[in-house]
């Protein structure tokens, strides 16, 4: 038996991470009435759109209506993607307890995605979380491609913590560290949080899995024997970064609950709402999402 922690947290990232790939556009009612349903699950933190350019995540072009529109929950973090300051701007109208900068471990990604290199995204960063700390906004860093880059290949864990740094340096909370492709197996997990855990509270990070090859809930229970206690999930399974070919849906949440509530790990949040809220999003879509939990309870698995 394993020595698994009491509590994990759960950050739900399906409206942001998982609309944010999807070619359909969910209508903004519809967006809104799916978050007020994960609103009230259970979850304590919910990454409800993106302040990015437009033009760059069409998908999410509403973040700001969405953000004025949701009906909050005290006990829930809203949190929403800020690439900088315009971002940052509209966030705050729309209304944010937490802002999620982000950059990637590899240069070639973080150009294809951010358009800037890693040194030039540096300095933007620093005044986006600056200016969301004066605010009294909690700051999350999210570094992507730190186990592998679709362009680049392997990424070193120095590399990973030179990002990391930087970010902690400027001010940020935690840190969520990306598998964009979903393709790290448990040893790349270890040696990653080898080198990060002796710098870095370990209460501060959050594992964030893509399950494009279906390693996610491995590298889960890896990071779980790590005493690594929050992670980043979504709803369904759906989701994926567009500026990393091939990618897969973020670790349904559907999944995780079943594997942590089977280990007697509490989170709080109920699993029929998931369920509801799964499939809601999954008939608005008109397609089936990958979780296997939510197709084995639809009876279609
Ligand atoms: P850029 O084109 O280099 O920006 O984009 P720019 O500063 O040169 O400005 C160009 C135009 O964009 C201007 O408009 C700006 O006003 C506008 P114009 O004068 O041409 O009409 N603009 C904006 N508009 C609205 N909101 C903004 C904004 N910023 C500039 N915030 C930028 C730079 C970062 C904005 C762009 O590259 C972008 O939007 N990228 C986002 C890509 C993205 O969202 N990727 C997916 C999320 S990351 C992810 O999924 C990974 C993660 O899940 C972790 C993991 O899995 O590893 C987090
Ligand atoms: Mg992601």
């Amino acid at each position: 038996m394993g020595n698994w922690p009491g509590f994990v947290q759960l950050k739900e990232v399906g409206p942001r991470d998982g609309l944010q790939n999807e070619k359909a556009f969910i209508s903004t009612d519809d967006k809104v009435a799916w978050i007020d349903m994960l609103s009230n699950s259970g979850v304590q933190e919910i990454e409800y759109s993106s302040f990015v350019n437009p033009k760059w995540i069409p998908a999410l072009k509403d973040a700001k209506e969405v953000g004025k529109r949701i009906t909050r929950n005290p006990a829930v973090r809203y949190s929403a993607l800020v690439p900088n300051m315009k971002g940052l701007e509209n966030a705050l109208e729309a209304g944010i307890d937490g802002a999620s900068v982000f950059m990637s471990a590899s240069e070639t990604h973080n150009l294809k995605n951010i358009n800037k290199s890693i040194s030039g995204t540096y300095p933007v960063l620093k005044e986006v979380i600056e200016a969301a700390k004066q605010e009294g906004k909690r700051v999350t860093g999210y570094v992507s491609t730190v186990f592998d880059c679709p362009y680049e290949g392997r990424i070193a864990p120095d590399q990973v913590m030179r990002v990391l740094n930087q970010l902690i340096a400027y001010g940020v909370d935690d840190i969520s560290l990306g598998d964009t492709i979903g393709s790290a197996v448990p040893s790349q997990v270890e040696m990653l949080l080898d080198a990060i855990i002796t710098r870095f509270p370990k209460e501060k990070i959050i594992m964030h899995f893509h399950d494009t090859r279906g390693m996610a809930i491995a590298n889960i229970m890896t990071s779980l024997n790590y005493g690594i206690t929050r992670f980043d999930t979504s709803i369904g399974g759906l989701g994926g970064c567009p500026y990393a070919p091939g990618a897969a849906g973020n670790v349904a949440t559907n999944d995780v609950l079943y594997l942590l509530h089977g280990l007697g790990i509490k989170t709080g949040i109920q699993d029929k709402k998931i369920q509801d809220a799964s499939i809601f999003i999954q008939n608005k879509l008109g397609k089936k999402l990958p979780s296997r939990s939510l197709a084995y309870v639809e009876g279609t698995a």
